[in-house]
């Protein structure tokens, strides 16, 4: 019987709410499944830098590193300036553990309603693969004479070949063994930054020789912003820098159906990967039984396909479309029609109900 160890960090606001029904339904799964999942606490977030002060404590990537994956809710704290918790929690993370990709499935489930007119969803079925530990997030820059009229801020997006090359192989491979419309885009601004996706592109064609099975297609990122909203059937699988995909992963967000359904993976292909819902802490919603649990539920779903349980994956997904499709009024908090413990109950119930053959 398989089993594996996972470490939970639930965080800020509404991610503990969350990571509560995305637990229920993956234990589950487990139990119809053979398969074991051992979850292991971590107290990681806001509440616990308003505390003591600290956000990751000394050790902690090294304890984490032990760990099959990384299941995640949400960081974020009010009383915490920006900036803090993110570099100092979720970036860190990210980076220590080089995960190097952000998966994000953009799917559109039955009976969800879709914010563009007449898209259904055999229209938007897409994922992106964005870059995850350079770019404008590797924090490279600084700033001169602050708070002076002479000010000066930089903030500088680096690109290194390993990076970038690691990352389109990636979009490649994941491309070819989703096996859809074997089409990857890149996404980028060759038009204006031309020393950064210069390197994106001629990388992009080198690696592209090694998939003559693949369709490439190329956008710059604000003629995608406007195809995801027009012809969100042309994409497959889009691959793109960290900025860029931070910013089209929130649209593609919204044209699945909201923040309530989005869920991501922090990947790491040789090493520790962790699971998200992307839509953050929530804080108005703290506490209150009303965000959509879904997002979490998906991401929880992503990590057993990421460990290599892709039946056990299949069947939460199952579970998933069934309560979209059946039950759910929304996807938007307090307009599901249920309260986020019973659309877990919901889920975890379905999973049961189908089971693995
Ligand atoms: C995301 C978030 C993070 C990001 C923030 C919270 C640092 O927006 O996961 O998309 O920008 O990557
Ligand atoms: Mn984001």
């Amino acid at each position: 019987m398989k089993s594996y160890n996972i470490a939970v960090i639930p965080g800020d606001g509404t991610g503990p709410e969350v990571i509560r029904e995305g637990i229920k339904v993956l234990d589950a799964v487990a139990s119809c499944s053979g398969i074991t999942l051992n979850f292991h606490y971590y107290d990681f977030g806001g509440e616990r830098y308003v505390r003591t002060g600290e956000t990751l404590p000394d050790g902690a990537i090294e304890e984490l590193r032990k760990y099959d994956a990384i299941y995640l809710g949400a960081i974020g704290h009010p009383d915490v300036k920006p900036g803090i918790l993110e570099k100092g929690i979720l970036l860190s993370l990210r980076f220590e553990l080089d995960q190097y990709i952000n998966l994000r499935p953009v799917k559109l489930y039955p009976g969800v309603e879709c914010p563009i007119k007449n898209k259904r969803p055999e229209d938007i079925d897409f994922v992106v693969v964005r870059e995850n530990t350079e770019g404008l997030y590797a924090g490279a820059g600084g700033v001169l004479k602050k708070g002076t009229p002479d000010e000066v801020a930089i903030q500088e997006s680096i690109n290194t070949r390993k990076g970038v090359e690691r990352c389109i192989r990636f979009a490649f491979e994941y491309c070819k063994k989703r096996d859809k419309q074997n089409k990857l885009t890149l996404c980028g601004k060759t038009n204006v930054l031309t020393f950064a996706f210069d390197l994106w592109e001629r990388t992009f064609h080198e690696v592209a020789r090694e998939y003559p099975e693949i369709k490439t297609d190329y956008a710059h990122v604000d003629a995608v912003t406007m195809w995801f909203l027009k012809n969100p059937e042309w994409f497959d699988v889009i691959v793109t820098d960290n900025m860029f995909g931070d910013i089209i992963t929130d649209l593609g967000a919204m044209i699945q159906g909201g923040m309530g359904i989005a869920a991501g993976g922090n990947i790491n292909p040789e090493g520790v990967s962790m699971f998200e819902p992307i839509g953050g802490s929530a804080p108005k919603y703290t506490g209150r039984n009303l965000v959509n649990p879904l997002a979490a539920i998906c991401a929880g779903a992503m990590m057993l396909e990421q460990l290599g349980e892709n039946k056990a994956a299949i069947l939460i997904e199952r579970a998933v479309i069934e309560a979209t499709s059946r039950y759910l009024k929304s996807l938007a908090a307090g307009q599901m029609g249920y309260r986020t413990s019973e659309v877990g109950d919901l889920v975890a119930k379905f999973v049961n109900e189908t089971g693995i053959d």
